[in-house]
């Protein structure tokens, strides 16, 4: 029940499929059958969706979808203990299972892994070989944060990998039924190669990042040169397409850094070196640089500087601060000397549990920027966008602000000193 497996089960509830999701944590069990989690309480008062710990009751369902976490390792592979911990007891369940069971691996796992590691623990722990009475599929979901029941809702696809024709076809009667006339095209493959589309997804969506990142780098040296422009007209050739062409301070969330470190691990483990993955990560480890190279320029040395952080989490509407540029850039900040102090609307608790009272945490964005000398934009949350130039001069020390998200018309903020990630300007040639 962590958030693939919560928008999983609610999404299915809420078309009138018996749903039970499971997960044992009581905490969080408790807190869906109170109907507290992001999901829509109806479908729990209707007891479509029931909540619970016990993992038998898997028994009374046709399917059960794996969303364990697969966390990251020290050296980048990922951990495969939760999804060999569940794969088991669900097999224990089954045991004496007489109908037909399908496993559908939704979980983000390296490729082999479905056949590898969970037919086997599946196999020996139920009794059960895969064929005529137990099925097994792989089927990645590409929700995400923010917009997850939506992306549920209307998916652009839906990759099923088995190895045998009944698995394959249970998994789409599933959806055809879930999605009636509106199902999206179903690609059927491999479970390897089912495994491989969600990696080679988030891998091409985080180089595409580091990409425009590395344009806006560029750009930045040129007077009068807008990368913001540069990603629109590109993005008329529908071979680039105009999505996730936004230059930023670098790409956050639990994917992007976990998946593309994994599938490095991966290549590198089978003796090639997948160095076009390996310079987006690095690209992406470098744009917190660049963010404190423009802060540098435009206040001095760092040392003893009050500098205030709009935003820390990964991207706007989430409390989520996983990976998020806002560590890495404060991180940087703090061991040039800066003193910070930080705001974002929901995210303020989480930041609090990694960096301690080692930074001051504002109530709102007003008070952030009491007597700063520098203001940095890092998420990109509505209420930002409507602070004005006014409101900066009001409240900073020196009206200096650095634009990481490309929020603001720079024509709006003529008045204060307005530094803009991909936006050269004529007193910035030198931008580090
Ligand atoms: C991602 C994938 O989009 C999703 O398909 C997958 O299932 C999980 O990983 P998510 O982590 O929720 O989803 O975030 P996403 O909206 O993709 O953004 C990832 C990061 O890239 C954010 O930090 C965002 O700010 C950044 N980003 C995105 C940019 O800097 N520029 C862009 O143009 C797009």
């Amino acid at each position: 029940m962590g958030y693939v497996g919560l928008c999983t089960a609610a999404t299915f509830a809420s078309r009138g499929i018996k749903t039970i999701g499971i997960d044992i944590d009581e905490d969080r069990i408790g807190q869906i059958q109170r109907g507290k989690a992001p999901l829509h309480e109806p479908v729990v008062k209707r007891k479509l969706l029931k909540a619970t710990t016990d993992t038998s009751e898997a028994v009374s369902t046709d399917a059960s979808f794996l969303t364990v976490g697969t966390p990251s390792q020290p050296d980048g592979s990922i951990d495969l203990s939760y999804i060999k911990n569940a794969t088991e007891s669900l097999g224990q369940a089954l045991q004496n299972k007489q109908r037909y069971h399908l496993l559908v691996v939704k979980s983000t796992v390296i490729p082999g892994t479905t056949s590898k590691t969970v037919r086997p623990v599946l196999e020996q722990s139920s009794g059960k070989t895969i064929g005529p009475g137990l099925g097994l599929c792989a089927n990645p979901e590409f929700l995400k944060e923010g917009t997850a029941i939506s992306d549920a809702l209307h998916p652009d696809k839906i990759v099923i990998g088995s190895n045998d024709k009944k698995s394959a076809n249970q998994l789409t009667r599933l959806y055809r039924r879930f999605y009636g006339t509106k199902l999206p095209p179903v690609i059927l493959t491999s479970p390897e190669t089912a495994e491989l589309v969600k990696y080679a997804s988030n891998a091409f969506l985080a180089t595409k990042v580091s990409y425009i990142n590395t344009i806006a780098n560029i750009a930045q040296y040129i007077p009068g040169v807008d990368v913001n422009q540069i990603a629109g007209a590109i993005g008329h050739d529908p071979r680039i397409g105009p999505l996730f062409l936004k230059a930023g301070p670098g790409y956050g969330g639990s994917c992007f850094h976990k998946d593309l470190q994994a599938l490095i691990h991966y290549g590198r483990d089978h003796g090639y070196d997948p160095v076009l993955l390996a310079a987006t990560e690095e690209t992406n480890e470098q744009q917190a640089d660049k963010v404190v190279g423009l802060t540098e320029k435009l206040v001095g040395p760092l040392e003893s500087k009050r500098i205030a952080v709009l935003g820390l989490a990964f991207k706007k509407d989430t409390d989520d601060i996983r990976e998020a540029a806002s560590i890495r850039v404060i991180d940087r900040l703090r061991k040039k000397g800066a003193k910070i102090v930080a705001y974002d609307p929901m995210a303020v608790s989480s930041f609090e549990n990694v960096f301690g009272n080692t930074i001051e945490l504002a109530e709102n964005r007003y008070t952030a920027l009491k007597e700063a000398d520098c203001a940095i934009v890092m998420t990109e949350w509505d209420e930002f966008k409507k602070l004005k130039a006014r409101d900066y001069i009001a409240n900073m020390r020196e009206p200096n602000v650095i634009d990481a998200r490309r929020i603001y018309r720079p024509e709006e903020f003529e008045q204060l000193n307005l530094v803009a990630i991909g936006l050269g300007s004529l007193n910035q040639e030198r931008a580090s």
